[in-house]
């Protein structure tokens, strides 16, 4: 089975650019860009990453992208994640990037998105990885922040593909975005969503009603409601999970409580994903192979959830087939 895994092509839907700072990483640019940081050594780094919830993780990730300044920082992060994709047999990625988090410090939108898409035209033309690109607003930030940063990318419509939803969950419904993910959407952005990770089933039903999404990133929560699931299945509606993020944040006790197995099997389109690989302890070989061995399945349930996410992905009709 290890090898099975280890051979499938893979598709990675819910991937947090910035959660793949590794600690070597973290401190060479650290030095790089002379950034005093609180560790004395990447191991004291990974000594840090013992999570209680959501918050508890987003505070120490929001302070390891401190030492993302250059160009080049941005480039040498997503070139990093993709040599991982090459050896996880990785074979389209969809990745998110949190602009706010530097803008704020006074880096350039421009510096953000071009690094990371330097790499990404790199990843094709030198990996054969494809890619999109999806800007998240951070959910804990005001409407008019939103807003603002909507306003920047728009320079840069044709280098990001659509806009996410990420950060402090709770206390931060959907609808507070709704307005800022119609102008979005307006714009000829698609979109998605987190929901149902740590909030409750009805932040998925918001995400579908007020933000028109296309997927729901975590989702899991939906059990709550059992309508919902219904729903979900029969419309096809993707969710990307992240089945070693979520169990790092005590979304669930340990993995062999995770539903995402159970959900596979009512047919909805759950996909397999990495979240924040640096900080949640893998890629997404690793995320498979924690599935696998805490839950009973068969190489044909694994090959589905690359299926799936073949099929939730933002690509041609022509590239979907091409992959499948
Ligand atoms: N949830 C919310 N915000 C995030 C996450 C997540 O899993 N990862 C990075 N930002
Ligand atoms: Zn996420």
């Amino acid at each position: 089975m290890h090898d099975f895994i280890r051979q499938l092509p893979k598709v990675e839907l819910h991937l947090h650019i910035e959660g793949t700072l590794e600690p070597e990483l973290m401190f060479e640019l650290a030095q790089r860009n002379r950034i005093d940081i609180p560790f004395a050594s990447p191991r004291e780094v990974r000594e840090a990453y013992r999570f209680s919830n959501l918050q508890s993780f987003l505070d120490i990730y929001y302070q390891g992208a401190n030492v993302l300044i250059h160009e080049q920082d941005f480039f040498d992060l997503t070139w990093a994640y993709l040599l991982r994709c090459r050896d996880d047999r990785v074979m389209h990625t969809e990745i998110f990037f949190d602009p706010q988090t530097h803008t704020a410090r006074g880096i350039d939108f421009a510096t953000v998105v071009g690094g990371i898409r330097r790499a990404l035209d790199q990843g094709q033309a030198e990996l054969g990885i494809s890619s999109h690109l999806i800007l998240c607003f951070l959910r804990h930030l005001s409407e008019a922040e939103a807003m603002a940063t909507l306003e920047q990318a728009l320079p840069h419509r044709d280098r990001i593909i659509g806009v996410g939803l990420d950060s402090s969950e709770r206390g931060h419904p959907p609808e507070k975005f709704a307005r800022v993910f119609r102008r979005a959407r307006d714009a000829g952005f698609l979109a998605v969503a987190h929901a149902g990770e740590e909030g409750p089933a009805r932040n998925i039903r918001g995400a579908l009603e007020a933000l028109g999404v296309q997927r729901i990133d975590h989702g899991v929560r939906c059990v709550e409601d059992p309508a919902l699931v219904r729903e979900l299945a029969q419309t096809r509606m993707p969710l990307t999970v992240c089945p070693l993020s979520n169990v790092k944040l005590k979304v669930f006790e340990n993995m062999q409580a995770h539903n995402i197995v159970e959900l596979l099997r009512q047919g909805l389109c759950v996909t397999i994903n990495s979240d924040d690989p640096a900080y949640f302890g893998g890629y997404m070989t690793d995320n498979f192979l924690a599935v696998a061995e805490a839950h009973t399945v068969t190489r044909q349930e694994l090959a589905q959830f690359t299926l799936n996410a073949i099929e939730a992905s933002f690509v041609s009709e022509e590239h979907k087939q091409a992959m499948a």
